[in-house]
C-alpha cells in the first residue's frame, strides 16, 4: 500500500469530490460536512463510474404522527451519489445502497494529514486494488 495526497483540504468544495486515476482503477474522494469519504469508482451493479454521478439529497417519505404519509421530500441531512449508468444510489457517508445493504461501494482509506487529504491505494505491482472494506 502507498499513501497518496490528493490535494489540500481546502481544494475540495463542500459538498464536493475529486476523481483520482491510478494504473488500473480510479478513486472518488468526497467531502461532505467537513468529513472525507473515498470509494473505488466501480459500481457494484455493473461496474459503471459511480463516483462521477450526480450528488443529490435522498428522497424520503415524510410521516405524520399517526404514521400516514405526508408525501416525499428531499432529506436535509443525507446526500447520495447516483451511478450514471443505471441510477443506483449510494449514501456518500456509508457507500451503501438505501434499499439493499448488500450493494455497497468499496471503501478506500482516507485521512487528513497536515491539511492534505491522503488516500491509501495498492502499489502498482499489486494485481488488484486491495481496498478497505467494512
Ligand atoms: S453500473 Fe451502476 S447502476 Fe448499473
Amino acid at each position: 500500500m502507498r499513501e497518496i495526497s490528493v490535494g489540500s483540504v481546502n481544494d475540495f468544495q463542500d459538498p464536493g469530490r475529486k476523481i483520482v486515476g491510478f494504473e488500473n482503477f480510479e478513486v472518488g474522494v468526497f467531502k461532505l460536512d467537513g468529513e472525507f469519504y473515498a470509494y473505488l469508482n466501480h459500481c457494484p451493479h455493473m461496474g459503471g463510474p459511480v463516483c462521477q454521478g450526480k450528488m443529490i439529497a435522498k428522497v424520503e417519505e415524510v410521516l405524520a404522527e399517526d404514521k400516514t404519509s405526508k408525501g416525499m421530500a428531499f432529506s436535509k441531512t443525507k446526500l447520495q451519489i447516483v451511478c450514471p449508468w443505471h441510477a443506483y444510489e449510494f449514501d456518500i457517508r456509508t457507500g451503501i445502497h438505501p434499499g439493499n445493504p448488500r450493494a455497497r461501494l468499496r471503501k478506500v482509506k482516507v485521512a487528513v494529514v497536515d491539511g492534505e487529504v491522503v488516500i491509501a491505494v495498492p502499489d502498482a505491482r499489486e494485481a488488484a486494488p486491495a481496498l478497505q472494506e467494512d
